[in-house]
């Protein structure tokens, strides 16, 4: 499976994969909290073979009944080849459902590709929050039930 935890040494290749894809602005101490956070699950998803083998991540919050999906992306130039499919069955593999559990996310309204991602594994969009982030974009809110 290419999928494992994320550790402290992976940073500088996640952080690469989020710079190049300028979809948020998190900084290393960020991400250091998320990999220490007892209700966080932080993974990666790892080609062994490639220079810089990592090329997609995700992290969930873990909280009982309802879990959150918080950021999942995969490098530019290997996307639409099941990455973000894997890390999101991992993860959800991971929470260990019970019937009726929910897993939340919020995405840009203008995202599209994550949109249709996120429809494709079952998400539905449930909310609007109009202007949510600092550019005036409005937030889509989805939830997965099981
Ligand atoms: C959303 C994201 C993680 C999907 O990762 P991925 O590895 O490409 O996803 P997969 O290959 O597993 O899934 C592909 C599905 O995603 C959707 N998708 C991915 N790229 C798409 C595109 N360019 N246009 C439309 N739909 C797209 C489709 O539903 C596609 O299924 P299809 O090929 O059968 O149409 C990736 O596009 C990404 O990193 N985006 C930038 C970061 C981001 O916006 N993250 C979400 C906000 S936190």
């Amino acid at each position: 499976m290419p999928v494992r935890e994320m550790k402290i040494d992976d940073l500088p290749q996640v952080l690469q994969i989020q710079k190049a894809l300028a979809f948020q602005d998190w900084n290393e101490r960020q991400f250091i909290a998320e990999i220490t956070a007892n209700y966080a699950l932080c993974v990666v998803y790892v080609a062994a073979a490639l220079h810089t083998p990592i090329l997609g991540y995700a992290i969930f919050h873990l909280m009982g009944p309802d879990s959150e999906l918080l950021s999942i992306a995969t490098n530019d130039s290997h996307q639409r080849a099941g990455i973000g499919t894997a890390l999101l069955n991992a993860g959800i593999a991971h929470l260990d459902f019970e019937n009726g559990d929910k897993i939340f996310l919020e995405v840009r309204e203008g995202n599209t590709k994550a949109r249709r991602f996120y429809e494709k594994h079952g998400f539905e969009p449930y909310a609007e929050r109009k202007k949510y982030y600092a550019d005036g974009e409005n937030a889509i809110l989805y939830v997965k039930a099981t």
